[in-house]
């Protein structure tokens, strides 16, 4: 088992009609709080008035930012940074799914940004410490769709608008995770199949990135991630038939906080992510779902870096699939099969076309600017979990995708 260093300091309030009774307890008396949200959903499932209830009573000032989008824009959380300072804000708390959470961590460190100029830096330029953040607004959250893991984790992603091209980058500081969570998996029970198939496989790659790369000999973490892995196949079978079934809306709601709160890479050697770096770059062009680019890019990863990652692969066909019989190759490429078909019953599609118009000639540009993005934060020159991938093997994974 390799070193580590845990920490996870988010309180998690987890289960049914949790929402009132948490905000009313953990939220600091007489805040200034600034409600964050999307485009409507929280008040069609009741999280808003829940929220509302919840403050009522405690001497709260509150201020509301609405209309978040998916993919969660730059220019959003600038705004907000205005009414934050101009209203001496001083506690956020986000309603909704991974977009609306991430921007309001945005939010919390941007408008403590004390060293002038453009806060957008910190991002742009997160492995240089002197552009580290420096200062944040406490955050909570009630998060309504198990997906991006941000409610467990100090993660945040958000896009910029440029004229030639946008870019959807992200910051990971200890600064900002939430103070508190709330997860009631009733909630979820509105989400379309679109949000709760994207949400599955979110979570899923979350596990994969950690999990399928070298042998890292440590049962507890393998043994772990498998079960979190049997855990979403098994409940996205059962949703497409009962879609308002709590037990698994709620095994799914843990599995994915698990899969990303930090608890699954203790003691393994490096993650990927690789197939995190280059579907960013899909939804920077055109606005795919993250969970799309995902289930788009993991077969092409998987057979681009089959040498690499057969034994992996192999152990979790016997794990996860139960595909106990052949050499370490058959078991490997049956995993892959078994995941494509796994997709494809939760009718998530794993075309490049199913993400919108992508010219093959920007390959070379996407991944360049995936490389140059990503690879510092680990010290490497290439993508992967070895650094391995340079922007001719990123080329051939776009290509597989097609
Ligand atoms: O805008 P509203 O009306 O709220 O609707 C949302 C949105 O349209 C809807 N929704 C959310 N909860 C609902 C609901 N509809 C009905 N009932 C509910 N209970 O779902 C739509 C998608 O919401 P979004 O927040 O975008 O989804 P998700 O949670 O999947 O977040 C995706 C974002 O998270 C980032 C992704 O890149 C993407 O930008 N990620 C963040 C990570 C992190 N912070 O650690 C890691 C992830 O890998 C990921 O990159
Ligand atoms: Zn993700």
């Amino acid at each position: 088992m390799n070193n580590f260093t845990f920490y996870n300091p988010t309180k998690i309030i987890f289960g049914r009609n949790t929402i009132t009774s948490s905000l009313k307890q953990n939220v600091p008396k007489n805040s200034r709080i600034l409600l964050t949200y999307g485009k409507g959903s929280i008040f069609k499932n009741g999280v808003y008035n829940q929220a509302i209830k919840g403050l009522e009573g405690n001497g709260h000032k509150i201020f509301e930012y609405g209309g978040i989008t998916p993919n969660p824009r730059y220019k959003h959380g600038m705004e907000a940074v205005e009414l934050i300072k101009k209203n001496d804000i001083n506690f956020l708390l986000a309603l909704g799914g991974g977009s609306v959470l991430d921007l309001t961590k945005f939010m919390s460190v941007a408008s403590c940004w004390t060293k002038g100029g453009d806060p957008w830096i910190m991002y742009q330029k997160r492995t240089i410490p002197k552009y580290s953040p420096t200062g944040a607004l406490p955050i909570a959250d009630v998060m309504t769709i198990p997906a991006a893991g941000s409610e467990a984790n100090c993660g945040s992603v958000v896009t910029r608008e440029y004229p030639t091209q946008n870019r959807k980058i992200g910051l990971a500081h200890p600064l900002m995770f939430p103070k508190f969570s709330v997860l009631d998996p009733e909630i979820t029970f509105t989400l379309p199949w679109r949000q709760t198939r994207n949400g599955i496989v979110d979570s899923f790659v979350h596990i994969i990135e950690q999990y399928v790369n070298s042998l890292s000999n440590n049962p507890i973490i393998d043994g772990f991630s498998e079960t979190l892995l049997k855990t979403l196949i098994d409940s996205s079978y059962v949703l497409l038939k009962k879609p308002k079934d709590y037990g698994a809306r709620a095994n799914i709601f843990w599995a994915s906080s698990c899969a990303l709160n930090g608890i699954i890479r203790t003691g393994i050697y490096e993650t990927d992510f690789v197939m995190h770096h280059l579907g960013h770059e899909i939804t920077a062009l055109t606005e795919a779902d993250h969970g799309l680019t995902l289930a788009v890019l993991l077969p092409a990863v998987w057979k681009n870096q089959f040498e690499i990652k057969k034994e992996k692969l192999a152990r979790y066909a016997e794990n996860v699939w139960g595909i106990k019989y052949g050499s370490i190759e058959e078991k490997a490429k049956k995993a892959i099969d078994f995941t494509v078909n796994w997709l494809h019953d939760i009718k998530m599609p794993t075309n490049l076309s199913a993400c919108g118009k992508v010219d093959p000639k920007l390959f070379p540009k996407m991944a360049d600017q995936a490389i140059k993005y990503w690879a510092p934060v680990k010290g490497s020159k290439g993508l992967g979990q070895f650094g391995n991938l340079g922007v001719k093997e990123c080329v051939e994974i776009y290509k597989t995708c097609e």
